[in-house]
């Protein structure tokens, strides 16, 4: 009888009729007559039936003695309603046939927990676990979503360099490269690049790996992550809250329809993803430090910690409780924008008026997430940039070119990034972004 090979994902449109798969054991349980098997085939998970009645004997012992990440091709009658317990999707295949392609050598993860070491060290092997694996689709998702929304926003996709002779988001995160015996940078951002663009092509996004060495341990930052960055000509700090509130409530929307299977094999609670919709509240910096140290003041809890909120001096940059303290006073993810000049980067535009806050604003994300989107206006005037970059000890020879962006047809115009990892980590509900990527660089680790 005709077989046709089919995915896993695709076993709804096949019920009642004679399929064939391919991929791998997940888990199997038996007893008697009967084995079931957990099939994973990269699209998903379903229980395939073998009955000894069915296959035969010998075929029934193969398929009993198959071990656990073994990889098979199986033939059989997909049903509609076996509704495993663990088992998604609710699709089962009555086994006709079952053979074997690779026995798997004793498996080093089995069904029980194991120390995040010991699965960081087995990242390679770890990416087959279910939560793992949805984690990774949700991510698919989210760049896709990414470069839908930005590509049918009128948004052109221009890559910027890797390599770079500049810093642009501080020099203390720097990783340095010999370039023929100059030294250069691997890139922190490409948005100089993208302020390049935005005068030929209006608005630009570039989107790739971006690398900082952080010398700090958390929860929320990798040595190499990847970020989204549009930027937009005769854009202000307003309208460019107006792009990203629009931008980021596209992508948890269209995760919410397209992963909601992944996101319930990671067992998140949805409810605070279906309010991201505009507008999104905004904060101004000097009312969040008072926010902040009000609560200080009452001795509140950091939201989910058992720590005080801790006090704040206006200027300083916050720390992950303000942020999640913060989040936590509203129930979408909040802008806090009009931050000091002294703690973000150079190019940002004062406040006229205000020198001492910038055009500025960070999205945080809510129930603790953190810092999702960090932009701003940039300063568009050649002179004062000329003395910005002074002030703050850079080369000048390095960002001539930089300048010149404002000597031939200045215009307003803002950007913001956002980066993938994080966006990943809240939308899966992971509490850390070593999970958000397949092969995580982090402080301590880049192995495998
Ligand atoms: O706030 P950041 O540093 O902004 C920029 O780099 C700007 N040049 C972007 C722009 O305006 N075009 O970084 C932007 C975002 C953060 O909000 C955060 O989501 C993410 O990038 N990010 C990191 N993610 C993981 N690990 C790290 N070490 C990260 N550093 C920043
Ligand atoms: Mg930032």
């Amino acid at each position: 009888m005709e077989a046709p090979i089919v995915t896993i994902r695709s076993l709804k449109d096949h019920v009642g009729k004679e399929i064939t798969l391919q991929g791998w054991l997940y888990h199997k349980t038996g007893k008697g007559k009967l084995q079931f098997l957990q099939v994973r085939d990269g699209t998903g998970l379903c229980q395939a039936v073998v009955f000894r009645n069915n296959v035969g004997d010998d075929n029934f012992e193969i398929a009993k003695a198959l071990t656990q990440e073994s990889s098979l091709v199986l033939r059989g009658m997909v049903k509609a309603d076996g509704r495993a317990p663990g088992v998604p999707g609710g699709f089962e295949v009555d086994v006709s046939y079952i053979e074997p392609v690779g026995i798997s050598d004793p498996y080093p993860i089995q069904p029980k927990e194991h120390g995040v070491e010991f699965l960081m060290q087995n990242r390679h092997l770890w990416l087959r676990s279910s939560r793992q694996w949805a984690a990774m689709r949700v991510r698919a998702t989210i760049v896709r979503a990414i470069r839908d929304w930005l590509d049918n926003n009128g948004y052109v996709n221009i890559d910027t360099p890797i390599i770079t002779p500049a810093a642009a988001e501080g020099t203390t995160t720097l990783f340095e490269i010999d370039y023929h015996g100059e030294p250069a940078y691997l890139a922190q951002t490409g948005q100089l690049y993208n302020e390049a663009n935005i005068f030929a092509f209006g608005k630009v996004y570039c989107f790739g790996p971006t690398f900082r060495a952080e010398k700090s341990k958390t929860r929320r930052h990798l040595q190499e992550f990847w970020m989204v960055e549009p930027e937009i000509a005769f854009c202000t700090l307003d309208d460019l809250m107006d792009i990203e509130q629009e931008f980021v409530s596209y992508i948890v929307q269209r995760c919410l329809v397209d992963c909601a299977s992944e996101l319930a094999i990671l067992e998140r609670d949805t409810t605070f993803l279906q309010r991201v919709t505009p507008p999104f509240p905004r904060l101004h910096y000097d009312d969040a430090v008072e926010m902040i140290n009000a609560a200080a003041a009452k001795g509140e809890l950091v939201p989910g910690y058992p720590d005080p909120v801790p006090s704040i001096e206006w200027g300083d940059d916050f720390g992950s409780p303000h942020e999640t303290y913060i989040a936590a006073q509203f129930d979408k993810p909040v802008f806090v924008h009009h931050y000091p000049t002294a703690v973000k980067a150079f190019y940002m535009e004062p406040e006229p008026g205000r020198p001492e806050i910038c055009r500025s604003v960070d999205l945080l994300a809510p129930e603790g997430y953190g810092e999702i989107t960090g932009g701003s206006e940039r300063m568009s005037d050649a002179n004062r940039l000329i003395s910005t970059i002074q002030r703050h000890n850079l080369p000048m020879e390095a960002y001539g070119w930089y300048v010149d962006l404002r000597r031939y047809g200045s215009v307003p115009h803002s950007g913001f990034g956002l980066g993938v990892e994080r966006t990943v980590a809240w939308i899966c509900g992971l509490d850390h972004v070593r999970e958000t990527i397949a092969f995580p660089r982090t402080l301590t680790t880049m192995r495998p």
